[in-house]
């Protein structure tokens, strides 16, 4: 365990360097293994997470070299090519590298065990293995679909058309990444959009990916299967979901100016910034270009007094892993902030509903659940703070509860602030270095 505690600050101002996209970072590992050739990578996140994926994609015969900070070198076995790993592959705390790396191996005609830390064990994987074996994968798991499971892959994957159930990236990705080494066109149906990362690079490397709207407006991607996938190098937009943190601190914290350059923009990830700016933030996007298929821009947020909103349910695809710091936002404004439709958000890192809540309680700030929405009303005022968070094995909560600290009136702890290192590690560095006053401790 290591605590951490962050005080009340005067200003957050400067620059700060993001780190890499997290969901890029695990797709670009992946598909760089699978590509023919050398896969150059800069700006690739270092955090837990992303080493898992990094270390299983080595187990499983792509030779994946670090050769500077951020800076990786991939030499991929081409699409059907990799081999079975003769050890359990721990993935650690990574849904995602869990979620897709079960795509990945059930087109590949091996045996491979799959485990994970605490809170990934407990996660719903159903999802991903129901549509995994319409496709020809056996995949026996824990009750309830849980880690660790067995997955053996199909010797010959069977290209399917599958609509998605829950709006999930990670469900389309382990699809897609089956339908790569199977015959024929596998087409995944979103009623609602996601994060469209794995599209994009699969088309940076060479796929064919069509996109189609359906009669009743969902959205149809399907996959070209067997495609030649060929090395393609890719420099990592910042993470969207990392610079939340920064942003809702410069927001919050009176006469703040905080500027983040580089930050990938994907259109299905924007979420946050849309309800910020309905809340009445000003958040200026300059030099906005193009980075291996995603558009990047820089980011200026200043000081802004907030008002509540409705966040619809439609939205939170694209904002999914931003309630926890909305909800901090959410308590400094003035008003009430409805945040529909967030029963996915019970089966992330931890049960995201309920740490949030706990956590915004524990500090003195008015907010309840209703159903599935989320309701936290603020009265334009610094809440009380004074309070512990306890993190769950959850990166995001912990953080969220760290920058809600600078802008209360008394410090905030949180109980465990380990699991920061899965998803930005240099969180209380970065931070620090542009104002913010958090200290940690070990035990
Ligand atoms: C991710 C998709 C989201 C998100 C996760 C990363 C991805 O999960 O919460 O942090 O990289 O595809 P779901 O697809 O389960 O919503």
């Amino acid at each position: 365990m290591r605590k951490g505690t962050s005080k009340p600050i005067a200003v957050l101002r400067g620059e700060a360097s993001i780190p890499g996209d997290k969901s890029i970072s695990h797709r670009a590992l992946m598909l760089g293994a699978l590509a023919v050739g050398e896969t150059c990578i800069e700006g690739l996140l270092e955090g837990e997470d992303v080493l898992r994926t990094a270390a299983v994609m080595r187990a499983m015969g792509a030779k994946v070299e670090q050769l500077g900070a951020g800076s990786w070198r991939i030499s991929g076995v081409g699409v059907g090519g990799l081999a079975e790993p003769d050890d359990v592959l721990d993935i650690g705390n990574a849904g995602t590298g869990a979620r897709l790396l079960m795509g990945v191996l059930a087109g590949h005609d091996m045996t491979a065990f799959l485990t994970g830390d605490t809170s990934l064990r407990s996660r719903p994987m159903a999802r991903v293995a129901d549509p995994l074996g319409e496709m020809g994968a056996r995949i026996l798991s824990r009750d309830g679909g849980r880690l660790p499971l067995t997955i053996v892959g199909a010797a010959d994957p069977m290209p399917i058309e599958y609509r998605l159930p829950v709006p999930s990236a990670q469900v389309k990705s382990a699809i897609l990444l089956a339908g790569l080494n199977a015959p024929g066109e596998t087409s995944v149906i979103e009623p609602e959009p996601t994060r469209d990362h794995t599209e994009r690079m699969m088309r940076h490397f060479g796929a064919t990916v069509r996109m189609k709207k359906e009669a009743d407006g969902a959205r149809r991607v399907t996959l070209v299967g067997q495609p030649e996938l060929e090395a393609a190098d890719i420099i990592v937009p910042c993470d969207i979901s990392s610079a939340a943190f920064p942003i809702i601190g410069a927001l919050i914290v009176a006469e703040s100016e905080v500027v983040l350059p580089g930050i990938g923009l994907n259109p299905h990830r924007n979420g946050l910034l849309v309800t910020l700016r309905e809340m009445g933030a000003t958040i200026e996007e300059t030099n906005p270009r193009d980075m291996a298929g995603e558009p990047v821009a820089d980011l200026v947020i200043r000081h802004r007094n907030l008002n509540g909103v409705n966040v619809p349910a439609a939205r939170a695809p694209s904002m999914i892993d931003e309630y926890p710091v909305l909800a901090v936002a959410a308590a400094f404004a003035s008003g009430e902030t409805r945040m529909c439709g967030l029963n996915e958000l019970r089966v992330k890192e931890s049960d995201r509903l309920a740490a949030i809540l706990d956590g915004l309680m524990a500090n003195g700030v008015d907010a309840t659940i209703e159903g599935d929405d989320l309701i936290v009303t603020g009265n334009g005022t610094q809440p009380a703070g004074g309070g512990t968070a306890e993190s769950r094995h959850d990166h995001r909560i912990a953080m969220s509860f760290l920058v809600m600290g600078m802008g209360a009136t008394q410090p905030i702890t949180v109980d465990d602030t380990s699991p920061i290192d899965t998803s930005f590690p240099g969180f209380a560095g970065l931070m620090n270095a542009i104002g913010a006053e958090i200290e940690g401790e070990s035990s």
